[in-house]
């Protein structure tokens, strides 16, 4: 089976020692996951290493980076290159989150860049997609998020390809506490596979993660969680409760 992950995305909250206390608090709780079943925290650049020590050797937890360089090093002054993440044990980055494309502007070729970098330093991209209400409303949706994937994923080889985890999270459904429904969430998430498996083959695109994102809650992740195409939720404000993020990665599928 796929992976089933529930990924958090902890932005930019959180004290120092709120985040120690909040990733502490989750770990404690020892929920049982499956093998194919993965905890990631996507945490700020300070708190990384912090992290990643309290996860140590686990095989269900793994803490990521929110954003890195689409450069690999040198006089950009402020960024931080995937060279750095990987040189401190960090596996995974999120790339491409919707706040990255509309508020620092990053465009399709960048966001292009930033997988190919984190590829080369052996970090997995989880890489964001997902339309405005605008294209919604329009009824071109598909479209739309098919072309963030061509344009920024498509130029991979199968084999890089097939590293990716790929969350699929509507603009309009971001922090805004208004969900995609269960089925145009299953409806967008089986039609990125569809796309998928013409460009890389059924295998591949069997066995990649898709994950849903935007207002995902305690309440909602289970019913979300159990269509089949949806492998788990890229989580923002719930994700800041321990709680909460407990009952929804206990709605991982096993
Ligand atoms: P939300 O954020 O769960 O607060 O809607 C999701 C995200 O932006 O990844």
């Amino acid at each position: 089976m796929r992976k089933q992950i529930a990924a958090a995305n902890w932005k930019m909250n959180l004290t120092y020692q709120q985040a120690e206390k909040l990733l502490t608090e989750i770990l404690n709780a020892r929920l049982p996951l499956g093998p194919d079943q993965q905890v990631l925290f996507g945490v700020p650049f300070p708190y990384l290493i912090m992290a990643n020590s309290e996860v140590a050797d686990d095989t269900n937890y793994f803490i990521a980076a929110q954003n890195c360089s689409d450069k690999k090093s040198g006089a950009y002054t402020g960024e931080v290159s995937a060279e750095m993440l990987q040189s401190i044990g960090i596996r995974y980055c999120i790339i491409g989150h919707s706040e990255r494309r509309e508020i620092f502007k990053e465009s399709h070729q960048v966001l292009g860049a930033k997988v190919d970098i984190c590829l080369q330093y052996d970090i997995t991209p989880v890489f964001c997609c997902g339309e405005p209400l605008s294209i919604r409303d329009e009824g071109t949706q598909n479209a739309f998020v098919q072309t963030q994937l061509e344009e920024s994923l498509f130029h991979l080889p199968a084999e890089q390809f097939q590293k990716l985890i790929i969350a699929y999270e509507p603009i309009w459904a971001i922090g805004t506490g208004r969900t995609a429904s269960t089925e145009q969430a299953q409806e967008m998430q089986q039609h990125l596979r569809a796309v998928i498996r013409n460009k890389y083959g059924a295998a591949i695109a069997d066995a990649v993660s898709i994950l849903y994102g935007g207002s995902v809650k305690a309440s909602n992740a289970a019913e979300l969680f159990g269509s089949p195409d949806v492998d788990g939720g890229l989580v923002g404000g719930a994700s800041l409760q321990a709680q909460e993020f407990e009952q929804i990665i206990k709605a991982l599928k096993q």
